[in-house]
């Protein structure tokens, strides 16, 4: 479960708000896109969850931990795939999963178990043993997915995880999504790409200019008039430009 209360942060000499006031619950099995265009707020607003950047005000809770007052109890429970992959080049990358499976303290032998099936999955086994400097950029993010989920993490958080992967990785990783929903976890993504969002998530969020400018199911999103998710985005992210 991830909880946000009435949470901003400005940037050092920004005139606005990237994130303004947002308040928000994400519910154990369920997995929640959050939508919005470029520069609406929404890797800030995740940079905020995993500890890497502090709100000027607001609070967050991990499972009910609050992260602000348990910053180690708290990120323990969270699994990151950043938009970005810089990870360690001159590793191979099972050394890299090896070095991240220390330090959240996996055992040994289930953190070998949690590699194989991962990399399996995603078709890395040989690569593992080959330097992460050498990998394409869509393996470097199966890397950094793989990462995330060695330490069997209560509350996935990914910022825009299917930009760049190729169809078949991209296949595996919405399954994965789902079975860490249906183990009772909580997934939380961003896109832009609507279309990804609404195939897989059970509840979405809007955001533009750093406000949460809706949240609901999908089948109530459908429901309402025949809105399509597309012309609702248009229309709630219109502002002119
Ligand atoms: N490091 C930073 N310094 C200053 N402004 C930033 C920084 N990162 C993001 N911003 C600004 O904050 C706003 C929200 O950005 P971001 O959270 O990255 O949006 P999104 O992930 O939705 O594209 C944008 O106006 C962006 O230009
Ligand atoms: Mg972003």
């Amino acid at each position: 479960m991830i909880r946000l209360y009435n949470v901003s942060k400005t940037y050092a000499k920004a005139s606005q708000k990237a994130v303004d006031g947002l308040t928000l619950e994400i519910k154990d099995g369920e997995i929640f896109g959050f939508l919005g265009p470029n520069g609406a707020g929404k890797s800030t607003t995740i940079k905020m969850i995993t500890g890497i950047l502090t709100p000027d005000s607001g609070t967050i809770e991990i499972n009910g931990v609050n992260l602000a007052e348990n910053p180690i109890a708290a990120k323990s429970l969270v699994g990151f795939v950043p938009d970005n992959h810089e990870v360690y080049e001159t590793l191979k990358g099972v050394e890299y999963l090896n070095f991240i499976g220390a330090m959240y303290g996996v055992p040994s032998a289930a953190l070998k178990e949690k590699i194989d099936e991962y990399a399996s999955l995603f078709e890395m086994k040989n690569a593992l043993s080959d330097m992460i400097g050498s990998y394409s950029h869509g393996m470097k993010q199966k890397l950094s997915v793989i990462a995330a989920l060695v330490h069997e993490p209560k509350v996935w958080i990914l910022d825009e995880p299917l930009t760049g992967l190729d169809p078949q990785s991209a296949f595996q990783l919405k399954r994965l999504m789902r079975a860490q929903a249906d183990k009772g976890n909580t997934v939380f993504f961003s896109s832009h790409v609507i279309d990804v969002v609404e195939k897989v998530c059970d509840r979405i969020g809007i955001i533009n200019h750093g406000k949460l400018v809706a949240v609901d199911t999908l089948d109530n999103i459908r429901a309402d008039g025949k809105v399509s998710l597309e012309s609702l985005f248009l229309t709630i992210t219109a502002d002119g430009e």
